[in-house]
């Protein structure tokens, strides 16, 4: 039996118990099978679902443009650069006028880390993030919690380690993750060079001394992957970086998750990545397409957990 959802917004994956984060992964497995089916009924009927996309998008966009379309809704498409954004309108002005024409649901990036809280302040409707700055991006932390717990099976997501290598820093998936997989009992490890994990030690630490969140932190990418169940590589994020960083080539040379290295240290893993990839620089292209890659899973299984937070939050003012 599902708990009544209460959150009016998706703005994180923070505030969402173990409880919470199983019923959206049901509610998504239900919408997979009822679109498979051809039998998925239109709870957003009669809604306007926008996207508003001040940063570049793929994934995000255009699964959650298929999920509001599976649920019946209309949608429209708002992108920065060829808005009135781009002539100095606010963010708050952009919410008020979506408002007016009827807009029910936004799901907004930015790449202001904040920006869709705000948003949120200022919309009469739903808010959904799909990315802000370095801060967070919750659907792709549920989807890729959709992925892993399709591999491992919902009872050996507890206790399973999971090595997150690379580019943490810089990553809002990577921060939204930390909340998701360790809410659900994930053991995750996490290792890259040392300026792109820095404050997540201090992290690691305080978790240690409160409440029972597994989190290592290590500079060992063999100590990270050694058993681990499930490796998620990140990508280099070049337009973020503003110091030192290391040079693709010698980036590759240490943390490329080769085949060679995950065979050494984790033989059974599954390889992801939120996408999209640097290939040659985070993995190497026969990794990508290679037997351990769920990449394509878990683009493919946006569409479900997308229409999950959609129904969820549009449901909220049922
Ligand atoms: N993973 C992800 O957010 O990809 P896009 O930037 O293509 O949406």
């Amino acid at each position: 039996m599902r708990a009544p959802w209460r959150h009016r917004h998706l703005l994180d994956v923070d505030g969402l118990g173990r409880e919470e984060l199983t019923d959206i992964l049901a509610l998504a497995r239900d919408m997979a099978a009822a679109r498979a089916a051809g039998t998925a009924a239109g709870p957003l009927s009669g809604r306007i679902v926008a996207t508003v996309f001040a940063e570049a998008s793929t994934r995000t966009r255009i699964s959650f443009e298929i999920a509001a379309h599976a649920l019946g809704a209309e949608t429209v498409t708002m992108e920065a650069a060829s808005s009135s954004l781009s002539k100095g309108e606010s963010l708050i002005d952009t919410m008020r006028t979506l408002h007016a024409l009827g807009v029910s649901i936004v799901v907004v990036r930015h790449p202001r880390s904040g920006a869709p809280y705000l948003a949120a302040q200022h919309f009469d409707g739903h808010v959904i993030n799909a990315g802000d700055g370095w801060h967070a991006h919750p659907t792709q932390a549920l989807l890729d919690l959709y992925t892993l717990t399709d591999h491992l099976g919902p009872d050996r997501v507890a206790g399973a380690k999971l090595a997150i290598v690379g580019d943490v820093f810089h990553s809002r998936v990577a921060r939204s993750n930390l909340w998701s997989l360790t809410t659900m009992g994930v053991d995750v490890w996490l290792t890259g060079p040392a300026e792109f994990l820095t404050g997540f030690g201090d992290l690691a630490r305080a978790w240690a001394g409160a409440g029972d969140r597994r989190l290592t932190v290590t500079d060992s990418l063999h100590e990270a992957l050694r058993g681990s169940a499930a490796v998620m590589a990140l990508r280099v994020q070049r337009e973020r970086l503003t110091g030192s960083a290391p040079t693709e080539s010698a980036y590759a040379g240490v943390w490329s998750l080769t085949e060679e290295r995950l065979a050494a240290s984790c033989p059974d893993a599954i390889v992801m990545h939120p996408g999209p990839v640097n290939e040659g620089v985070e993995l190497p292209p026969d990794v990508v397409a290679g037997p351990r890659s769920v990449i394509s899973e878990q683009v493919a299984n946006g569409v479900p957990v997308r229409m999950a937070v959609l129904a969820l939050v549009a449901g909220t003012d049922a």
